[in-house]
């Protein structure tokens, strides 16, 4: 036996290295920095999207209330955050009733009883990630010798979530890559993924407090929108391009498309070994079961209402909406407010009423989006690089690889 065995080290950060979301990995980092530090009330972080322009919350851990759900802005436009952006250095406010500025972000701390801030700003190879907050309902306390530690565990954030949204852009690429040598041509590509996904994220926004979606799956439904028919590569061309009706035969093989989808997202996560990340049944659930109905017609599995996971859900919504009002080599393009119309008669049986009320109350975003998103004419498939976006709408719009970037 040898003597190292009676070393009881106990790993402070163990909790880290297991299989948990970013919100769960801060709840703990908060943790460990409370024992530390008391007055730390709240930590958020703040991922920043340079092609938009756009930052947005991506994750908070807060004993009480949250003052700052879903919270998105322009950087150029959030005053003291652009302030220390351009300092590249962090910023203490030691009494957030002494600013001056009546911005919204500092009332709303306020409001909800924050009286001071430490704000980080994070990089990586020099260029701005995001930012990491940490916030205290007592005044006074961000004290000259706390600052190291906690720029210590903003830097431990960043790279928490920096390694996050790697495996995302890996996945990403690696399902465009393999998406562009099927050789068909999927109609299901470039802007059509682009508008999918902005749909699902409206929708996940609009039904995050009642179904009690954190601002992470908030981004992973968007991230992950694009995914959801992968699982068409497998299909063969002569049924994905057909100009009509399927047959029943043809139908059957088309509905492949959804278990297909989970094997090949399991087998790029097994390859990118990726297949313990947080993210792993998320993406699977999507790919499976975007084409159940709520009261179990759907395929493949006949899954019923609140047995489909609800990012099966929300994509749904989306994917119908933009099937209908998208040209396809089988039907024409259908206006907005018919396709609405349809979608709120498919919520008596077949989409979630709540998740087809959310896209309902944003007719002004839709039409935003796909003015941001059009289809571009015909292409053969070897040409489907990337888009071109000219539309003052681009900061409130980014696509999804932009937000990974
Ligand atoms: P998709 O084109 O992305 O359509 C996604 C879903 O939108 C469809 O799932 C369906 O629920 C809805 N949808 C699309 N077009 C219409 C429409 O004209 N009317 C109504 N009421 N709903 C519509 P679904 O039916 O499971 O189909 C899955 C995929 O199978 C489709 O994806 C498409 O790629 C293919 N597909 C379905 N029907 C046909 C067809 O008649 N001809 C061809 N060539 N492909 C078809
Ligand atoms: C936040 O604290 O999460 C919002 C960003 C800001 O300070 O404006
Ligand atoms: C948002 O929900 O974050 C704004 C709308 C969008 O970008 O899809
Ligand atoms: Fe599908
Ligand atoms: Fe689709």
């Amino acid at each position: 036996m040898s003597k190292s065995c009676d070393f009881q080290h106990h790993d402070l950060l163990n909790e880290l290295n297991k299989k948990n979301s970013i919100s769960d990995k801060l709840a703990f980092l908060h943790r460990v920095v409370l024992q530390h530090d008391s007055f730390i009330h709240r930590i958020g972080v703040a991922v920043y999207d340079p092609r938009s322009d756009s930052l947005k919350t991506l994750a908070h851990s807060t004993d009480g209330s949250n003052p700052l759900p879903h919270y998105q802005c322009r950087l150029s436009e959030a005053k003291s955050l652009y302030r220390i952006f351009l300092d590249g250095r962090p910023r203490v406010v030691n009494d957030l009733l002494s600013l001056d500025g009546n911005r919204e972000h500092s009332r709303r701390l306020l409001a909800h009883g924050f009286r001071s801030s430490y704000t980080i700003p994070t990089y990586q190879n020099d260029k701005l990630t995001g930012f990491v907050f940490f916030n205290s309902r007592q005044p006074e306390v961000f004290l000259e010798d706390k600052l190291p530690y906690l720029d210590m565990i903003a830097r431990l954030i960043s790279l928490l979530v920096s390694v996050e949204l790697q495996q995302v852009q890996t996945l990403y690429g690696a399902l465009k890559m393999a998406t562009s040598f099927s050789g068909h041509k999927d109609p299901e590509t470039g802007a059509h993924l682009d508008r999918m996904a902005h749909f699902s994220r409206l929708i996940a926004n609009g039904i995050a407090t009642d179904y009690e979606l954190s601002d992470e799956t908030v981004e992973a439904v968007f991230w992950f929108a694009p995914m959801h028919d992968v699982g068409k590569i497998a299909i063969p061309d002569h049924i994905m391009r057909k100009p009509g009706q399927l047959t029943d035969e043809e139908f059957e093989v088309m509905k492949s498309h959804a278990p297909r989808g989970r094997e090949i997202i399991n087998t790029m996560l097994g390859n990118f070994n990726l297949d313990q990340s947080g993210m792993a049944s998320m993406i699977g659930n999507i790919a499976e079961f975007h084409h159940e109905n709520m009261d179990g017609s759907g395929y493949p599995k006949g899954l019923k209402g609140e047995d489909i996971p609800v990012e099966a859900r929300i994509i749904a919504v989306a994917d119908v909406f933009d099937a209908l009002t998208s040209k396809r080599c089988y039907k024409p393009a259908w206006q907005n407010d018919e396709a609405l119309a349809a979608l709120k008669e498919m919520s008596r049986w077949k989409l979630d009423p709540t998740c087809v009320k959310a896209l309902c109350a944003h007719v002004d975003e839709i039409a935003e989006i796909q003015e941001l998103f059009q289809d571009e004419p015909e292409t053969c498939p070897m040409e489907t690089g990337p888009r071109k976006i000219s539309n003052a709408n681009v900061h409130k719009y980014g696509t999804v690889l932009d937000s990974v970037k």
